[in-house]
């Protein structure tokens, strides 16, 4: 049988009690972390969410507390009565935030047994995800974890204050409803009472958030779970959490202005740390000019060239084929990368095969500013010179080169210049680099399902002077809408919506969204846009995205409690799991597959 609290109540939390305690009488109460036996003397490192205690319990001085310690295994929860006192001088623990002292014990009560972890609690042992994920209650015990989820907390805390100074309200929106369209794929979950009918979980609260502004709220908020079911990556997640807001009367740099604050706010509460506003801006074609990505990392330069003119009327036929045919030719200089190995040449060019690229074409810089290459023969000295101008190459450099089209030759370089950012260790420790991204193309072509694409989503409205556009050449019109880009990573985006009638269903048009369907999906916010619409446009966060980079994290699995795994699966749980026949059959669904 185990002790019971009794009349006992916690003083301290163990990480807290320090010099200033020495003398008092505490009690604590946590999680054994280790016990040591020291001939006699036994000492119980105590944890809980705060840091740890060393307690020492001497058999002279109180014999049955000595012996109840003896009973006690990791990760035991124990309540320990006590006096601190400063450790004997030799055996101080300048590592621990609680290293000067310790609990002299005078009676200990265990609350409870447990049995052995599968693996130590502590920050040092290295364990595979999957089991940690199964015991994720034990996993989160650990103080990275903790740390993770209460900057977390702090994040959100920060924001909730932010967003009421301003005058936003929190509002919650429906969890059961109709498909929102953010370019993947609707959860569904099946209506008992309409047979053969479903709700689609929202991939955002953007309709109801348009609502509310026609509704006359003026300032709306909510730090809001959002469901997509897509390919995961290591900074998503099937269901992740938004700091959704929508604001009325605003044009889009009175949103930028209040969001930024927003986020240099969130900064300054978490890391203490100064943003410096306005953050810069820089257009989409500025983004994919100089860095091939829309989200493009700013800790470091390595930008992107492009030397289609250069090359255009070269001897090198896959080139110059490729700008004939529209495509463009982009390089990158790896400054001092001359040195790479053949095979790290192979692995560049296996790189940026996964974004569609055909090749990776290479020139080593020699000491003597020629070119080493399989393709130098091909160029004349004046396009080498021109080339090698264009790039800035000095003896030593690896120059790299990309021919495809606009996108391929883009993305794939892009994605190689993080690769390089990270592999040639040209980013810094602890610097936060943001960017407001703007003036993104309102459509773009989509050639599998052969029609235009909204970019952002639907309800995001042109950029007025280019509605001439729409007409005759849609895939040039620009969008009001922004993302905000840090370290690489977009943590939020928005738009300024359509409020005109006319103009929604004329996109929904061009989109291929017939009249008949138009109505079907989207009925409530055209009906609600012929009621008094006003102006109005804002932006959602990804506040795990913006927790993992505050956190430092390289997972955003590591800021969520209990997150899914690649596969959209929950370990601990279990789910998504089987259910009784007799729930389909109240559904009315019969699944086409048997259980695997
Ligand atoms: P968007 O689709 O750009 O915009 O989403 C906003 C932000 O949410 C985060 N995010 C994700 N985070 C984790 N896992 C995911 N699967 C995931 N998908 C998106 C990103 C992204 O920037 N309704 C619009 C916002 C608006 O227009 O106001 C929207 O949802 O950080
Ligand atoms: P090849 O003439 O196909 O042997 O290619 C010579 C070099 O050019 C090799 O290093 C290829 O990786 C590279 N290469 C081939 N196609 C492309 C391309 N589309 N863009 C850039 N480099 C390429």
């Amino acid at each position: 049988m185990n002790d019971t609290l009794g009349d006992w109540k916690r003083s301290h939390y163990c990480g807290n009690i320090s010099v200033a305690d020495i003398g008092r009488e505490v009690c604590l109460m946590g999680w054994v972390q280790r016990r040591r036996d020291h001939g006699g003397l036994i000492f119980i490192d105590l944890r809980d969410r705060e840091g740890i205690s060393q307690l020492a319990l001497d058999p002279d001085r109180d014999p049955a507390a000595h012996n109840k310690a003896e009973q006690v295994r990791n990760e035991f929860v124990v309540a320990a009565r006590g006096v601190v006192s400063a450790r004997p001088e030799g055996t101080v623990n300048s590592k621990m935030k609680t290293g000067e002292v310790e609990v002299e014990v005078r009676e200990l009560r265990i609350l409870n047994s447990a049995q052995t972890p599968p693996f130590v609690i502590d920050e040092y042992t290295e364990v595979a995800e999957n089991i940690r994920l199964k015991h994720r209650f034990l996993d989160l015990r650990r103080p990275l974890l903790q740390h993770n989820l209460i900057m977390r907390h702090q994040l959100a805390k920060s924001v909730r204050h932010f967003l009421d100074d301003q005058g936003f309200v929190e509002i919650e929106t429906p969890v059961l409803t109709k498909s929102t369209p953010e370019g993947a794929r609707d959860y569904l979950v099946p209506s008992r009472v309409t047979p053969g009918t479903f709700f689609a979980l929202p991939q955002s609260p953007q309709l109801f958030k348009q609502l509310l502004m026609v509704s006359g709220f003026d300032r709306y908020y909510q730090i809001v779970k959002c469901f997509r079911d897509e390919d995961l990556r290591a900074d998503r997640q099937p269901e992740f959490t938004q700091i959704d807001c929508e604001l009325s009367f605003v044009d889009r740099d009175q949103i930028i202005d209040i969001m930024e604050k927003m986020i240099a706010e969130v900064f300054k509460s978490t890391l203490n740390l100064k943003i410096s506003l306005p953050m810069p801006r820089l257009s989409y074609a500025e983004a994919m000019t100089r860095f091939g990505v829309d989200n493009p990392d700013l800790r470091f330069d390595l930008e992107l060239v492009e030397l289609s003119k250069q090359v255009e009327n070269s001897g090198f036929k896959v080139f110059a084929e490729v700008v004939a045919n529209g495509g463009i030719v982009k390089g990158l200089n790896a400054k001092g990368c001359a040195g790479l190995s053949r095979k790290e040449i192979d692995d560049l060019t296996e790189f940026v095969k996964i974004y569609g690229a055909k090749g990776l074409a290479y020139v080593k810089v020699q000491e003597d500013g020629s070119w080493q290459s399989p393709i130098a023969k091909f160029f004349t000295a004046e396009e080498i010179a021109a080339m090698d101008q264009a790039l800035q190459a000095a003896p030593g450099d690896l120059l790299l080169f990309v021919a495809d089209s606009f996108r391929v030759t883009n993305e794939s370089l892009g994605r190689l210049r993080s690769h390089l950012g990270h592999k040639l260790g040209l980013i810094g420790e602890d610097q936060y680099r943001f960017a407001w991204i703007t003036d993104f193309p309102l459509l773009e072509w989509d050639e599998e399902s052969r029609r235009h694409v909204a970019v952002h989503h639907p309800f995001t409205a042109p950029v007025e002077e280019d509605f001439a556009l729409l007409g005759s050449n849609p895939g040039q019109v620009r969008a009001q809408a922004y993302d905000l880009v840090l370290n690489g990573s977009e943590i939020g985006g928005g738009s300024i919506r359509i409020h005109d009638q006319q103009i929604q269903k004329k996109i929904f048009s061009l989109l291929g969204i017939g009249a008949e369907e138009a109505e079907e999906k989207f009925g409530f916010l055209l009906s609600a846009l012929e009621y008094g619409a006003p102006p109005h446009g804002g932006i959602a966060f990804g506040l795990d995205r913006l927790a993992m980079i505050l956190t430092g994290s390289d997972s955003i699995r590591d800021v969520i409690a209990f997150p899914k795994t690649q596969k959209a699966t929950c370990l601990l749980s279990g789910a998504p799991g089987q259910v009784d026949k007799k729930q389909l059959q109240e559904l009315s669904i019969r699944s086409a597959l048997r259980p695997q």
